[in-house]
């Protein structure tokens, strides 16, 4: 096989998309304020935001939706999904919920006190904040390489088991309700974590006897990295490499609308059956009834069947070679990405395209805008529009180490063609990158200000 084999499917239905004038182009960014989550997506050509419920259903996967069971309790469909789960994650106990965040909501509003701590690699934003909003202290403790974007660390999503021994002795097990890993690191630009380092998570975690949980959105392309990149696993199926990565946990959360490649959807799984009591009475608060927690029977048939072409191996050796094709070509076009590419998504370094720009003038908004000025492509800042925040005490204004444009590639989406697209669309970028320039807000809200910040160009 070439190193970016060809689409492993053919295209039965299309939705179209189109391209408007640079002009209407120009009047969508002045009327959405410069913030791309303001734009209709009509108005956008390649949209690259996220790879979240972006994804294509597959034949099989639209046939299940019809074979879904709508029964309140004890549906088909739920059956269905439960012998996929355990198949797949053998896990004791599970329920489905509507998205990744409500499985985290659901899993710290059961197990998360004030004061305590929650370790990972480095946790997602909804994560961070659903431990947060139950009074508790997300931590990450990735290994040092993953804030060195040049380094082409094969395993750069791992936990640095050092920092975590410290960690745990320092704040007591006690003070630990459980720990997770996220896979792939989504935060530190979807990177693996590899078997070796989950089997050492693991055994820091029981040793002090603090429950595992693993954050699954992206455990698929986790597992086809392993496969590729890990000694002794370059003969073991995909399916073995997952489930041996989830014999190690005590439990996981899931975004399906990532790798089992549905619209919506998530999971929460446990050994622990006392947990699982609690857990249900939670979500039968929060979400719904536990076999269909916040879902129509139909998402449940379609998570299920997705779950197993999520871990397709021509699919998986596709789509990680589709994101490596993008990463080369930006690259080639003298634009530096986190290396290796990540699984999910391109993240550039925006810094190193608008050198000129400072950061309290958002190069990786100017970036953003920019490609959606040249090409109707739309992708997100990661950088100080997200993350910069003013000290409480000092007043000052403190800005993330990387300013970063991320690209996520939706499942099974676009064609070479458009990932061409997308980087001759920066090459031109980079062509005239010293007349681009900064933005400031005019309008910003306290919290998560990049979905609905305003921006004037400087
Ligand atoms: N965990 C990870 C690693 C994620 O990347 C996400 C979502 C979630 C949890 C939350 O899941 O959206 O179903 O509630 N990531 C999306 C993204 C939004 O664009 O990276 P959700």
């Amino acid at each position: 096989m070439p190193l970016y084999p060809p689409e492993p499917f053919r295209i039965k239905v299309t939705e179209p998309i189109r391209l408007i004038s640079p002009e209407a182009r120009e009047a969508a960014l002045r009327e959405a304020g410069y913030n791309l989550f303001a734009v209709k997506a009509e108005d956008i050509f390649i949209d690259l935001l996220t790879d979240s419920g972006t994804g294509a259903m597959s034949q099989d996967q639209w046939a299940a939706l019809m074979r879904g069971d709508e029964s309140y309790a004890g549906a088909r469909s739920f059956h269905r999904l439960k012998a996929a789960v355990e198949d797949i994650f053998g896990f004791k106990y599970f329920v489905p919920t509507h998205q990744g965040r409500a499985a985290e909501n659901i899993l710290s509003a059961v197990l998360v006190k004030q004061g305590q701590y929650v370790p990972s690699n480095m946790h997602f934003d909804t994560t961070d904040a659903n431990i947060r909003a139950r009074g508790g202290r997300p931590t990450n403790l990735v290994i040092d390489e993953a804030f060195d974007p040049a380094n082409p660390h094969p395993f750069k999503g791992n936990m640095d088991i050092a920092k975590l021994r410290a960690f745990v002795e320092k704040v007591g097990a006690e003070k630990i309700p459980f720990g997770m890993v996220t896979v792939t690191n989504n935060a530190g630009g979807g990177q693996p974590v590899s078997m070796e380092n989950l089997k050492a998570v693991a055994a820091v975690y029981h040793e002090h006897k603090i429950p595992f949980f693993i954050d699954s959105a992206r455990y698929a392309e986790n597992a086809y990295f392993i496969k590729c990149r890990e000694p002794g696993y370059e003969n073991k199926p995909v399916i073995d490499i997952a489930r041996e990565m989830f014999a190690l946990a005590d439990g996981m959360t899931m975004s399906a609308k990532k790798d089992a490649i549905v619209n919506i959807g998530g999971l929460l799984c446990m050994n622990d059956e006392s947990l699982f009591q609690h857990v249900k009475n939670e979500l039968i608060l929060r979400e719904g009834f536990p076999t269909y927690g916040g879902l129509a029977g139909r998402d449940l048939d379609a998570m299920a069947v997705g779950l197993y072409e999520g871990l397709d191996e021509a699919y998986l050796a596709h789509r990680l070679a589709q994101t490596a094709y993008l990463a080369g070509r930006i690259n080639d076009a003298g634009i530096p990405t986190i290396q290796p590419a990540g699984g999910h998504a391109v993240y550039l370094d925006a810094h190193a395209v608008l050198p000129h720009i400072p950061q309290s003038e958002f190069p990786g908004q100017a970036l953003a805008v920019e490609l959606y000025r040249e090409g109707a492509i739309r992708g997100v800042e990661i950088g100080s529009v997200m993350f910069a925040y003013a000290d409480p005490d000092s007043g000052k204004m403190i800005y993330p180490k990387l300013e970063l444009l991320r690209l996520a590639i939706p499942r099974r989406t676009y064609t070479r063609s458009h990932m061409d697209y997308v980087a001759d669309s920066l090459a031109n970028i980079k062509s005239r990158a010293e007349a681009v320039r900064g933005y400031k807000f005019t309008y910003a809200p306290e919290l998560l200000r990049h979905f609905t910040a305003r921006f004037e160009p400087l």
